[in-house]
């Protein structure tokens, strides 16, 4: 049986990432492939009661927030994302490693070679393509305010978000195959034929 893909969708904040995995799933199924939706911090219930943790708990510590992210990312590739791959079917995950550089080392200012380390350890695979949702921090804060809902990471500052954009920028620039840029500032459906575009070119239609 042929493994599946694994695609990662990041972002700031309010960038449209939850929005568009439906789109990605609906994409996928029209061409017969079934994709499992999942997020991340979570996915599977030990790493979800951690994402309450990090997304609940004030005074966090930046490197007590980085490890338990990882402590769920392990739980999730080995019970969710690994498994299904195996079994031939896509995964669709709503953030991965990429937001650990982004938030915890590019917002919390955690240096890039402990994440590096924590992802050579215990990080068995990186993603076929990686959706990068890009806007600026205002864009996206609008949209997640207009949405409701908001956590602790939307509440941070702006400086605090623009260190994250500028993070992810870095990675993409570091990984400009794997990670590609889609403007998000852009209306809904014109980003949906962006990331229609990627996506067919990860299936080789294009
Ligand atoms: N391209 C877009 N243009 C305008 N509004 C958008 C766009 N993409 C998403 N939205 C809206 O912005 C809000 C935040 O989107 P969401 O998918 O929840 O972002 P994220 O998951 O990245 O935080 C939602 O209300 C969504 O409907
Ligand atoms: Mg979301």
């Amino acid at each position: 049986m042929k493994r599946g893909r694994f695609i990662t969708l990041e972002g700031g904040e309010g960038v449209g990432k939850t929005t568009n995995l439906a789109f990605i799933r609906d994409f996928l199924r029209q061409r017969g492939i079934e994709a499992v939706i999942t997020r991340e911090p979570g996915g599977v219930p030990v790493a979800e009661t951690l994402r309450t943790l990090v997304l609940e708990t004030q005074g966090l510590a930046a490197e007590a927030e980085l490890l338990l992210i990882f402590a769920g990312r392990v739980q999730h590739l080995r019970d969710l994302i690994e498994p299904a791959l195996a079994s031939g079917r896509w995964v669709v995950c709503d953030r991965f490693v990429d937001a650990s550089y982004a938030y915890q080392g590019g917002g919390r200012g955690l240096d890039w070679e402990r994440i590096e380390y924590l992802e050579r350890w215990l990080v068995s695979r990186q993603p076929d393509l990686t959706l990068l949702l890009d806007a600026p921090v205002e864009v996206g804060l609008a949209r997640a305010r207009a949405r409701g809902d908001t956590n602790r990471f939307e509440e941070e500052t702006v400086a605090f978000l623009e260190r994250v954009r500028q993070a992810y920028l870095r990675r993409w620039r570091q990984a400009p195959q794997r990670i590609r840029r889609v403007d998000a500032t852009l209306p809904l459906a014109q980003v949906q034929q962006a990331i229609a575009a990627e996506l067919q070119r990860l299936l080789g239609e294009r």
